[in-house]
């Protein structure tokens, strides 16, 4: 497992990250997905792959065919329109493309139908953690999650309502968001949903350790692994973050040749369950 930041060595790396937060809480998702397609994220879509052979494992082992998933950092449902349909991230984008302001009523009303039109798969059902409650609101209007949590969970208890929400979940997941999301949010969302054991599987990006988060889950009584092969391209360095984070990187001791090869930042995998359960 990667070397662990200190908590003053994280708020330092967050301050060299691209800063694109003014789009994560819009109410349309057109700003977010423009500024993914600026710096080529394609976490959601290298993660896909990966989280369904996970739901496969976790569907045998469990003799489940109906799964909650828990998405934390879910921001306007990527992962969930993702995994629910066929597309990919270059199919949101397309749908995506045009004004990042404020929709026309036509094109709101064309807009909603797009995933309707999919046909959401309805034997996975999200709900989605994130404080940025605009974008939470958009996902639950378009149906791409059941239920939302905003509640900022790194300094905030859950509320009752939220509780119940969370509780009965099969897999918690987890892409672009460790380091704004610590050991803290896991924690408060997995004693939400103990009692049904839950797997965590979630990507964390390169300039953050995952220790903190592993010894969380440990307290529930979860072995957490970092499974190298299923290590995935995040998105480019800004130009202005590149240095930056790899220094920060060195000093925690991640190993950066790719970083330094092909100038995408990469995500690590992580998997968390009960011993002797995953993979
Ligand atoms: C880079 S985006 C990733 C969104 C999505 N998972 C994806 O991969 O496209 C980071 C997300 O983390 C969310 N976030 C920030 N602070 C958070 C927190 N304390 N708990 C959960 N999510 C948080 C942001 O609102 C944003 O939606």
């Amino acid at each position: 497992m990667s070397g662990q930041a200190s908590s003053a060595e994280r708020s330092r790396i967050q301050g060299a990250k691209y800063d694109f937060t003014a789009t994560y809480n819009r109410r349309w998702p057109h700003a977010y997905f423009r500024a993914l397609l600026a710096l080529d994220y394609m976490l959601p879509d290298r993660a896909k792959p990966i989280f369904e052979r996970i739901f496969a494992d976790y569907r045998r082992v469990r003799n489940k065919t109906k799964l909650k998933i828990i998405d934390v950092g879910c921001s306007y449902g990527v992962n969930a329109a993702l995994l629910r349909t066929d597309l990919d991230l270059d199919d949101l984008h397309a749908a995506y493309l045009g004004p990042s302001g404020s929709l026309s009523r036509r094109q709101e009303i064309e807009h909603r139908a797009f995933f309707r039109n999919q046909g959401l798969r309805d034997d996975i059902q999200f709900v989605g953690v994130d404080p940025s409650f605009r974008a939470v609101r958009y996902a639950l209007d378009l149906g791409l999650i059941e239920a939302g949590v905003t509640t900022d969970l790194e300094t905030r208890d859950l509320t009752i309502k939220e509780r119940s929400a969370l509780a009965d979940a099969d897999i918690l997941i987890s892409t672009g968001c460790v380091g704004y999301a610590t050991e803290a949010t896991f924690a408060r969302v997995y004693e939400a949903s103990a009692t049904s054991r839950p797997w965590v599987v979630a990507f964390a990006s390169h300039r953050f350790g995952y220790d903190d988060i592993a010894a969380a889950l440990r307290a529930f009584s979860l072995e957490t692994r970092l499974v190298e092969r299923f290590r995935q391209r995040q998105c480019r360095f800004s130009p202005t973050e590149r240095q930056a984070i790899l220094k920060a990187m060195a000093k925690l001791g991640i190993e950066d040749r790719l970083e330094r090869t092909t100038g995408y930042i990469y995500a690590s995998c992580y998997i968390s369950a009960p011993p002797g359960e995953a993979l």
